[in-house]
């Protein structure tokens, strides 16, 4: 087994092989800015505390998402569910822009808050408070405003490079 160091483009080659193991839940980024609304899947999305209610969310500084991630605006993180496999696909680069939210059932209903994906398994209202610059990334943390719980379905797992099912319940011997 060769073990690669710091600074290569193997180690990165690597770590990439390593992400591709961890199973993430598949989030859609939401947010309104300049008239204009974006979506973005994502998976670099944690909690960070409760005190205050917070998480953050690793957005790569290239993506479209990113001119409304700079202006500080509010963000939605809308939590997918097993049936919503063709909305990541859509806003993880398989369609364009505005063309994403043609996929699934969106709400823009309160021109306050970003488009709320109307059966999800959980959307929170984000407060972007701070934020860290790391290579090609911004951290972005923000502080919930609110959440919303609006569906009870399976989740929609992203593992191996490949959307998975995650099962109910572990058996047991
Ligand atoms: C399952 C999945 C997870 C992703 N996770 C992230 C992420 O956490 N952060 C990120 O910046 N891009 C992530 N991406 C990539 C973006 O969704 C993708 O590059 C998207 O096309 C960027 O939007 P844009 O084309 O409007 O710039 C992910 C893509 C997929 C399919």
């Amino acid at each position: 087994m060769a073990i690669h160091s710091a600074g290569t483009a193997d180690l990165a080659e690597d770590l990439r092989a390593a992400l591709r193991t961890l199973v993430r839940t598949v989030t859609v980024v939401t947010a309104w800015h300049n008239g204009r609304r974006f979506a973005m899947a994502a998976t670099a999305v944690s909690e960070v505390s409760l005190d205050p209610p917070s998480m953050l969310v690793c957005v790569n500084r290239s993506s479209n998402l990113y001119a409304a991630i700079e202006s500080g605006c509010q963000l939605a993180l809308n939590v997918l569910g097993s049936e919503h496999e063709a909305i990541s696909r859509a806003c993880g680069g398989g369609m364009r822009n505005d063309d994403r939210f043609t996929i699934g059932d969106w709400d823009h209903s309160d021109a306050d808050r970003p488009p709320i994906l109307a059966d999800a398994r959980a959307v929170v209202l984000l407060d972007p408070v701070s934020h860290l610059d790391h290579g090609s990334h911004r951290i972005v943390v923000g502080n919930v405003r609110s959440v919303l719980l609006p569906a009870r379905q399976a989740p929609l797992a992203y593992c191996d490079g490949r959307y998975v099912g995650i099962a109910d319940r572990v058996a047991t011997m």
